[in-house]
């Protein structure tokens, strides 16, 4: 609630830009805290909904019970309150919060309601990974901004905005809803329509709420934990002098050892820790983190929703000035944590995978030709307590609308599952071959990218807690406005 927030951030590093000191700077923006806890540690959260519209909190990654899940179902009114209350039971790793209200999601994580919630554990503890000031959390998003520096989302300013669209229920069918008819007057037409599907791409890139963000770092090994909380933009992120990146964990934690990448692709939700030795550059160096040019990315919607920076257009993230340290040559620890290689065989339909195409149709997007049906889950969405699946998410062509076809980050809630193949279409090779070598798919991940003309199998385990819990694309205007369904544990 405002002024009474706990901001936790603690980097302490220095800032090149801004007048407050580091901890203020990063502190005074509009993401939420950082928490931090435990594994095995139980906590309590209230949720108070101080703001005029309803509103449920979403524990992004994060293996809880299903009340504690914050499906859109449990959304409270202004002026309720919801109790969370569970024990941590997930590996150390980068997870993050935000709100889950159906239709509204998009522009809720917009205005700020969303921050990270990082696990330690044990077996982490007994790594020597870099902590405290050098163990960076990087929220990467974009945003666009008005004449008075104020977020644009759609139409919608940062003042006043939020009580533009009282309650309305009855989202099931996202924009073919009730709000159609605000839409097509309040938003001036067809682009913000458009912006309202196809997904919102600022053209001011912000890490930490800040725009060209640039910091100071000590010349000694760090950790970067990156997480993409955009609505819709993707991230080809590399080091503009093309060091190779050290990748040491991704959604659900640590990898078992560190790979080497040229660059990272980093769809919305995604997240991916770095290794850094900043020590093996000479003081001084001004060392940019940038996104790279691609292909495949949202064909028009930038266009349409009236951005500068297209998707897939080539940008800089964060400028990183090194100073201090010491040049010496230290390697990350090349063994990370026990983690298996992912056994398909266990899988129920090891044979049949489960497919889940993504579609369009009548300017609706779906999952298998369905919309979000808020309580519904077919007989192909639901599993077994105790068993593994094996389930195809399908970007096959035919999901274009005019000939268009678009990326999705598809995410499951309640679990962690493992990617374990991904083939494309022929005539998507050559696009798909400029975002091909950033896929981080050797851990655990909640969250995976899907190309155009792409079919992604995953591997998921259905464990502990039975219910009905949400999957859906992580581009938020997507899931906003249809691609989103549940999938039920019996
Ligand atoms: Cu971050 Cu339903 O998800
Ligand atoms: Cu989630
Ligand atoms: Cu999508």
């Amino acid at each position: 609630r405002p002024g009474e927030q706990t901001q936790v951030w603690r980097y302490r590093g220095k800032l090149l830009r801004g007048d407050a000191s580091a901890l203020e700077a990063w502190a005074g923006n509009y993401l939420g805290p950082i928490i931090r806890v435990r594994r095995g540690q139980r906590v309590r959260i209230d949720l108070i909904n101080a703001l005029p519209e309803s509103t449920i909190i979403h524990w992004h990654g994060l293996h809880v019970p299903e009340p504690m899940d914050g499906h859109p179902r449990y959304a409270i009114a202004p002026g309720e309150r919801y109790v969370y209350e569970f024990t941590v039971v997930d590996r150390a790793g980068s997870y993050w919060f935000h709100p889950h209200p159906h239709g509204r999601t998009g522009k809720q994580i917009y205005f700020g309601l969303a921050g990270l919630f990082l696990v330690s554990d044990e077996e982490e503890a007994t790594l020597d990974l870099p902590t405290g000031p050098h163990d960076l959390p990087l929220v990467i998003q974009d945003r666009t901004f008005d004449g008075d520096n104020q977020f644009v989302y759609l139409s919608e300013r940062a003042t006043g905005a939020a009580s533009q669209n009282p309650e309305r229920g009855g989202m099931g069918h996202g924009m073919m809803g009730g709000d159609m008819g605000d839409m097509m007057g309040a938003m001036g037409g067809m682009s913000q329509m458009m912006a309202r599907m196809m997904g919102v791409l600022g053209d001011q890139i912000l890490v930490n709420g800040r725009p060209g963000a640039s910091l100071e770092v000590e010349r000694r090994p760090h950790r970067l934990r990156l997480l993409n909380a955009s609505n819709t933009r993707m991230y080809k992120l590399a080091w503009h002098d093309r060091s190779p990146l050290t990748v040491i964990g991704s959604d659900g934690g640590l990898l078992a050892a560190p790979l080497q990448r040229d660059y990272v692709m980093l769809a919305p939700a995604e997240r991916v820790d770095l290794w850094v030795d900043f020590g093996r550059w000479t003081a001084g160096t001004e060392l940019t983190l940038q996104s790279l040019a691609f292909e495949g990315g949202m064909a028009m919607g930038g266009m349409m929703g009236g951005t500068a920076l297209p998707d897939g257009a080539p940008f800089p993230v964060l400028k990183l000035r090194l100073e201090g340290g010491t040049r010496r040559s230290v390697m990350p620890p090349q063994r990370l944590s026990q983690l298996q290689q992912p056994q398909p065989r266990a899988a129920v339909n090891f044979n049949r995978p489960k497919v889940f195409n993504l579609t369009m149709g009548m300017m609706v997007w779906g999952i298998n030709g369905q919309s979000f049906d808020m309580l519904g889950a077919s007989p192909l969405e639901t599993v077994r307590l105790g068993t593994h699946e094996v389930w195809e998410f399908r970007n096959d062509a035919a999901t274009g609308m005019m000939g268009m076809s678009m990326p999705h980050s598809m995410h499951v809630h309640g679990l962690q599952f493992r990617v374990i193949g991904r083939s494309v279409a022929g005539e998507f090779s050559r696009q798909h071959d400029t975002v091909k070598a950033g896929f981080v798919d050797e851990g655990w991940k909640d969250t995976v990218l899907v190309m155009p003309g792409e079919r992604v199998r995953i591997l998921l385990g259905f464990a502990d807690y039975p219910g009905l819990f949400p999957y859906h694309c992580h581009m938020l205007e997507h899931g906003d406005t249809g691609m989103m369904r549940n999938y039920l544990v019996k």
